[in-house]
């Protein structure tokens, strides 16, 4: 089969890097990452052979959900540096090539935002607040939540307010924290705002946008009951096997429905990608939305945007048949439409791949092994920062935690901040080079063992995560087979390999069991990610292990 692009547009095959800025690296010494860090980090990546680097938010913000609760989307946080200093960072990305996206949060805002400031301050009904869901409450004296709403992080997903006359007064809506208003997007000034956000940062040369929460715009302004408040709020949860039943019918419930994924959202993208194409026709955005597969082409049909994240291998079991299904499935929710796949094996808000796959030795094995056939996948592939390294996720005491899942689940969900804790670069003990001040404690501590596991201990040793890494994205981008939009998987008898031939010339074969197997397939080996022995006999390939042969 073949895969659509819809052209040979850049980001079609991009190799992205998702930076999540307080972790990634600290440039000006004071202990927390910022954006002089990420400009030191970009021969990193560039010795990845990435394409694009996609920035988390590093927008005014209180640091409740690590800035996804925005409280300016137009400025830079001065814990993150300044307007310059992502001026001078889009500058030495482009001089290295490379692109440069960043998040825009347009479901809500940070509580301290001066738009919620002002509807705290304002009477019921005003226009101040009716940028956002203001409702009265049921019961006698408004005093019950407007409906059964579940807050995606636990709890109810509205929060009552005191009036300026210190009585109590309306709810508001927060999808997520209470410190994170949902906008009302029927509202024409709240459109206008996003537009102009975008326009902000285009004007500053970014090439394109992640756009968080991308489902949740629209809402059923009647605000009824739901069926399954919690099934909903949890369907946005990373912790399903995406084939198995129970996730299918979770996704089947939101198409359409009153909080996601709502028909009239596309007339909010549409005008996006016009303001987009206003840019020239090499900008981009990408749509965080987990949706049913039917579903998904709409966020990336010709006239709005243009990717939507695969999520499938963050939660894929570990056999053959659930990751060929996977990948099957990420094509075929985006071929229709002609839309690129894409392919994340990670991010800020799961667990690390290491650690979802086993952890230990095992865990690392098929990591490695995940990755190679993500990477030679037809599309564009998201690495989320560390997953290059192989980090599993951290340990993190309870109190050091920062997660509002943590906070709003009263301490029932860990929450995310095992796998947010700032990379390892260099040295043997805390903080690993990640910064130069040696007397600071960093937001989430790191562990003491991490020495081999930095971005310098890495690259000197031939095995390691990383140098596996910058081999299979460097031939990614430099073999013609892997750059084809054609992929045709292999049948074969044993039921625990995934093959698939890419191009003219290239198959790779991913054992997935514990036990060596014979390639059903003969080639020289262009990569592999564990033990292979090619000889006379064929090809024999390790326990959990994938290997790319040029035949
Ligand atoms: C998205 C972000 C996540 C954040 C949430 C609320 O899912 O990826 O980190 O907590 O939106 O903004």
């Amino acid at each position: 089969m073949r895969v659509g692009t819809h052209d040979d547009s850049w980001w079609s095959r991009a190799a992205v890097y998702q930076v999540y800025p307080r972790s990634f690296r600290d440039g000006n010494g004071d202990g927390l990452g910022d954006l002089q860090g990420v400009i030191d980090g970009l021969g990193h990546l560039e010795s990845l052979s990435i394409d694009a680097v996609w920035l988390s938010p590093f927008y005014p913000s209180p640091q409740n959900d690590s800035g996804y609760d925005v409280s300016d989307p137009r400025a830079v946080d001065p814990m993150f540096g300044t307007l310059d200093d992502f001026a001078r960072l889009v500058d030495q990305a482009h001089e290295r090539g490379l692109r440069v996206i960043v998040d825009i949060v347009p479901n809500h805002v940070s509580a301290s935002h001066s738009w919620f400031v002002e509807a705290l301050s304002s009477p019921a009904g005003s226009p101040a607040r009716r940028r956002f869901h203001f409702v009265d409450g049921k019961g006698e004296a408004g005093e019950l939540p407007p409906n059964n709403w579940e807050s995606i992080f636990g709890g109810p997903a509205w929060t009552r307010v005191k009036e300026p006359d210190g009585s109590w007064g309306q709810w508001y809506l927060h999808l997520f924290d209470h410190t994170q208003p949902d906008l009302n997007w029927v509202n024409d000034e709240v459109r206008i705002d996003a537009l102009n956000t975008l326009a902000f940062w285009l004007d500053l040369r970014v090439d394109g946008f992640r756009v968080d929460v991308a489902l949740g715009l629209a809402k059923d302004m009647t605000y009824p009951d739901l069926i399954d408040p919690i099934g909903m709020s949890q369907s946005l949860r990373f912790d399903l096997d995406p084939g198995s039943a129970e996730a299918v019918e979770r996704r089947a419930a939101l198409a359409n429905s009153a909080i996601f994924d709502r028909d009239e959202i596309h007339d909010i993208y549409r005008q996006w990608r016009s303001l987009l194409e206003s840019y020239g026709n090499d900008k981009m955005a990408v749509v965080e939305a987990w949706v049913a597969p039917e579903r998904a082409s709409r966020y990336v049909a010709p006239d709005t945007l243009h990717q939507i994240f695969g999520f499938d291998f963050l939660v894929v079991a570990w056999d053959a048949k659930s990751i060929r299904d996977a990948i099957q499935h990420g094509i075929d929710a985006v071929s229709a439409v002609g839309a690129p796949p894409t392919w994340a094996l990670s991010n800020h808000d799961s667990p690390r791949v290491v650690t979802r796959l086993g952890d230990g030795p095992e865990g690392l094995a098929r990591a490695r092994a995940l990755a190679l056939i993500a990477h030679a996948l037809p599309g564009s592939v998201y690495v989320y920062q560390g997953e290059e390294l192989g980090l599993c996720d951290v340990e993190v005491p309870d109190s050091a935690r920062q997660d509002p899942v943590w906070f709003r689940s009263a301490g029932r969900e860990k929450g995310r901040d095992g796998g947010r804790v700032p990379l390892p670069w260099s040295g043997s003990q805390p903080p690993y080079g990640f910064t130069d001040r040696a007397d600071v404690s960093l937001w989430l501590p790191q562990p003491e063992h991490w020495e081999s596991w930095t971005v310098e201990a890495e690259g000197d040793d031939p095995d390691s995560m990383l140098n596996l890494y910058r081999s299979s994205l460097a031939l990614r981008r430099s073999h013609s087979s892997l750059a084809s939009e054609e992929i045709e998987f292999w049948s074969v008898d044993d039921d625990e390999l995934v093959v698939f031939r890419r191009g003219a010339d290239v198959v790779v074969v991913a054992n997935t069991s514990d036990q060596w197997l014979p390639s059903p397939v003969a080639g020289s080996i262009l990569v592999a990610s564990g033990p292979v022995v090619a000889g006379d006999a064929g090809v024999e390939i390790g326990p959990n292990t994938t290997v790319w042969l040029q035949m």
